[in-house]
Formats: structure tokens, sequence, C-alpha cells
């Protein structure tokens, strides 16, 4: 199975991404920024999102047409920095269901122990979208959805803002069948795991706590 990134390049997105990269950029406009583009992402991942048709009628004449179950998506927020997509997210797709996964990176060890698991019932009847802004080492990505795997959903896919090569080809590499979305690649990993030049630490700057 050949994998498959999914880079979106529209403008706006490249626009908003490039003001949240500054480093002097307030906590406010930061998430703000973050609002904005998870609504333009939203609209990328779902863009093959099933339709049914419905009778309706319009003021001239009754018609069918296609309507989403958005009940069908469940938002998949790996915490705590894939919270800050899911407003944006849940704007666009009001009825979607949301699930979190907790992980940590044990300092000993560097493998990622969850501590937090709730996804809704009845999984294998849901398209599951996992949310987590930054493609890093791709460690908890990985751990992530070899969790969310055993859940059963119907299709899963992965959204990020950045993601590292590194990242890209580990989390490529143990699950080929997730496609990836993300806004950019950037160029490397710091000695730290941050993406270079990134954006620092999302979950920080998401929820001033630097
Ligand atoms: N997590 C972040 O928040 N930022 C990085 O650059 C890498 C991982």
């Amino acid at each position: 199975m050949t994998p498959i990134v999914h880079h979106v390049t529209h403008p706006l997105v490249q626009h908003k991404l490039t003001l949240m990269r500054q480093k002097d950029r307030s906590t406010n406009s930061f998430r703000r920024l973050l609002h904005e583009l998870s609504m333009l992402m939203a609209y990328e991942v779902t863009r093959e999102m099933p339709t049914s048709l419905i009778e309706i009628e319009t003021p001239l004449a009754t018609m069918r047409s296609p309507v989403i179950d958005g009940k069908k998506t469940v938002f998949v927020a790996v915490m705590r920095a894939g919270d800050g997509f899911l407003d944006g997210m849940l704007e666009v797709v009001p009825g979607a269901r949301v699930g979190h996964i907790g992980l940590y990176r044990d300092p000993k060890t560097l493998v990622a122990v969850e501590y937090y698991f709730k996804m809704p019932q009845d999984m294998h009847e849901r398209d599951a979208i996992v949310l987590d802004p930054m493609l890093a080492t791709g460690n908890s990505a990985v751990a992530a959805v070899d969790r969310l795997k055993e859940t059963r959903p119907k299709s899963i896919r992965f959204v990020c803002l950045l993601a590292a090569p590194e990242g890209l080809r580990h989390f490529q590499a143990h699950h080929p069948d997730v496609p990836v979305y993300t806004a950019a690649i950037d160029e490397r990993l710091d000695e730290h795991g941050y993406i270079l030049p990134g954006l620092g630490d999302a979950g920080d700057r998401i929820f001033g706590t630097k």
C-alpha cells in the first residue's frame, strides 16, 4: 500500500500558518488563527465524506439532494495540543462525535505511555479523524493510531499542521493505510524533538502555558 500525504497548499492555509509561526504572536491571536486553520483543514479532510440523498422541498419543487451524516464522524484529539483543533473542526461538522487520547513520553524509555482513552460507542460505524498539530518524531501519532485501530473504526485519517520528514516517514512505515493531511512539511527535527523551523511548542502556544 502506498502511503498518502495531502499537503494542503491553499493560500489561505499557508498565510495563516505563516502568521502562527511568528514568535511574537499573542496566545489570543495564535488560538484564533488555529481556529480558522482548523476549519480550512476540516474542509480538506472531509472531501470524500459519504453523502446520501434526502427528499426536500424548495420553494418551487421537490428534489433529492445530498446530505452528510456528521454523527458518523469522530474527531479524535491527541491531548493536549489536538484539543486546539477541535472547535474549528466542530464548527464545520457540528454533529461529529469526539474522542480523546492522552499520551506522555516516558523520559527514560521515550516510549509513549497512555494515560487517557475515551471513544464514542460503535466505532466500527464511524470515520475517525485524528487531530494532532505537530507530527514531530511520530512516536505519539503511531501510538495513538495503534490504540485507535483496536476500536476498529471504518476509516482513519490523520490531520496535523506541521510534519517533520522523519516523523512522517516513521508514521507512514507503521500506518501506510492512514492518509496524512498537513499544511507544511518542515526541514527536520532538532535534538530535543522539536520541528525546525516549526512554530515552537504547540500546546504551550495554544494554552499560554509557556
Ligand atoms: N511538539 C510541539 O509542540 N512542537 C514541536 O516542534 C514538536 C512537537
